[in-house]
């Protein structure tokens, strides 16, 4: 499949994201371009648009810039898909992609899946819901992002160089295990986060 939108087009989403997702979360823009190169991977091999795949995760986390997320990052790794942050973000994010794609004149049906998308992509059980592979592909690419070694750095990034030292980072290691069961539904992405989750040493305790 076409992996890759109008370059004008996706010239103009950088412009208008990167400058957002800089003032959010440390990392988040660096996260976002790996996303994008997940989701590229992805759509060689999956039947999802690429249109719609690849505008929402450039827009995706652009919420965190609009809220405090203190909660967010105070909370242990299990406890934070419970914080109010988190839920926030989506809803803030979706405002602001719908205002960024009527800036640039992006196809109103195809804005409005995006901004649906963008809306629940943390919450797994809605993205699913939505029944639409692109959604799927997006909540695929951006919890790859968990895994492999480049994750290591964001985290740290995130939460302090002592994340991966505390305690609380075992239910962290624990969801990711879990994850990979429950996140990944496209063969691809079956493929690729056991890949990447072999790289940050996460699937070492199944085989000893
Ligand atoms: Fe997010």
């Amino acid at each position: 499949m076409n992996a890759l939108i109008n370059p004008e087009m996706e010239q103009a989403l950088i412009d208008a994201a990167r400058p957002i997702l800089e003032k959010g979360r440390k990392g988040d823009w660096a996260h976002t371009c790996r996303t994008i190169e997940y989701a590229r991977a992805l759509l060689q091999d999956e039947a999802g648009e690429a249109d719609i795949v690849i505008p929402a995760l450039y827009l995706h986390d652009t919420g965190w810039s609009a809220i405090d997320y203190q909660d967010f990052i105070d909370a242990t790794p299990a406890r934070k898909k419970e914080t109010r942050s988190l839920g926030l973000h989506m809803k803030e994010g979706a405002r602001i992609a719908d205002g960024i794609l009527r800036d640039l004149r992006y196809a109103p049906a195809q804005r409005s899946r995006i901004v649906s998308i963008i809306a629940v992509h943390d919450e797994p059980e809605n993205i699913l819901a939505l029944n639409d592979l692109s959604a799927t592909l997006v909540m695929e690419a951006d919890r790859l992002d968990r895994y492999g070694r480049r994750s290591v750095k964001r985290y740290e990034d995130m939460f302090g160089p002592d994340y991966f030292k505390k305690a609380a980072w075992q239910e962290g290691l624990a969801m990711r295990r879990d994850g990979l069961k429950e996140w990944f539904k496209t063969p691809t992405a079956k493929l690729l986060s056991r890949e990447m989750a072999a790289q940050i040493g996460l699937l070492d305790e199944e085989t000893s």
